[in-house]
């Protein structure tokens, strides 16, 4: 079959890509040999045995403890480039990354760091291998309101380099509506809003973020399917739903790919793309997650393939212009 190299070779936006999570082992021991941070294991394999997780928070301590060796603005330069240029190879023409500030602001790091090195890539990437990138802000959801705000607040000085906010770790008691305030703040300063939901949490928690936090796009959401009337809303509205097949099967959302419920949201006729959420920690890149599940599931073919790239662009933040070029 050709599928698989049309996958590989269709031009595609990634807008589902937690930068923190495309920290590979081997970077890991690398920055922390530079850093001289002393790590809970003695090897890349060992870490990498590690990699075994139930749910979403299980993956979560393990992500967490990963982030612990970006100190410096050339740690998260290194990292995100490390990214683009695999997302340039994978024909990736657009890509927008999710940043955790949260996870480094509460170890010490100066927010400045984190989003100059980031930026930085960001900028070199355009350039350099062609692939227009931006970052996302995300505010963790287990953390309190408050913090957020204060995230919020002492990014502002660099809010160029960032064009919206996002939501993420742990759902489930953690709901969009906690955020709503901050939300609304974020939306009267112009910038996009986008939220997981519906990857472990209930249909209700997508409704919210829709309702309350008035979410541009939907990250997972694939637990949308428990509520029709959902499901039609969000066909009706195009809402783009951030789907990641790996990460899914990783973190048991799904028993398998072979059960994942990709084909159903195309088939309800959803703004459904594939993105690959922490391609270190959930085994491939977005090409990966695209040749796996179509190899899993005989129904999606190069219709779906090209549904998919299409939706992709479509669900993106990019410029009108830029789209129609690759549109
Ligand atoms: N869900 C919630 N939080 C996350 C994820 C995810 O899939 N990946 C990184 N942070
Ligand atoms: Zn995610």
């Amino acid at each position: 079959s050709r599928l698989p190299a049309l996958l590989c070779t269709m031009p595609k936006a990634e807008l589902h890509l937690h930068i923190e999570g495309s920290l590979e082992p081997e970077l890991i021991f690398r920055l922390a040999e530079r850093n001289g941070v002393t790590l809970p294991y003695a090897s890349v394999e060992a870490l990498r045995a590690a990699y075994a997780f139930t749910d979403l928070q299980s993956f979560l301590d393990i992500y967490y403890a990963g982030a612990s060796v970006l100190l410096q603005e050339a740690d998260f330069f290194d990292m995100a480039w490390a990214y683009l240029e695999k997302a340039a190879a994978e024909n990736i023409v657009h890509a927008e990354l999710f940043f955790d500030p949260q996870t480094h602001t509460d170890r010490g790091v100066p927010i400045d760091v984190v989003i100059r090195g980031l930026a930085r890539a960001v900028e070199r990437a355009r350039t350099e291998l062609g692939v227009s990138a931006a970052l996302i802000l995300c505010f963790l959801r287990h953390l309190s309101e408050a913090a957020a705000f204060g995230t919020l607040e002492a990014a502002l000085p660099w809010r160029e380099h960032f064009i919206g906010v996002g939501l993420d770790s742990s759902e489930l008691g953690h709901p969009p509506s906690k955020f709503e305030r901050v939300f609304a703040r974020c939306r009267e300063l112009g910038l996009h809003v986008v939220a997981h939901a519906g990857e472990e949490g209930p249909p209700a928690y997508i409704h919210e973020a829709l309702d309350l936090l008035h979410s541009e796009r939907i990250d997972h959401g694939v637990r949308c399917l428990e509520d029709p009337a959902l499901v039609q809303r969000l066909a009706a509205s195009r809402m783009p739903l951030t789907v990641c097949p790996l990460s899914n099967i990783k973190l048991c959302v799904f028993d398998s790919l072979a059960g994942h419920n990709l084909p159903a949201l195309l088939d309800a006729g959803l703004c459904a793309m594939v993105n690959s959420d922490d391609p270190a920690y959930f085994g491939g890149y977005l090409n990966q997650n695209l040749v796996e599940t179509f190899a899993a599931l005989p129904q999606l073919g190069a219709r779906q393939a090209w549904q998919l790239a299409s939706n992709s662009f479509e669900a993106s933040f990019a410029d009108a212009a830029e789209k129609a070029r690759w549109q």
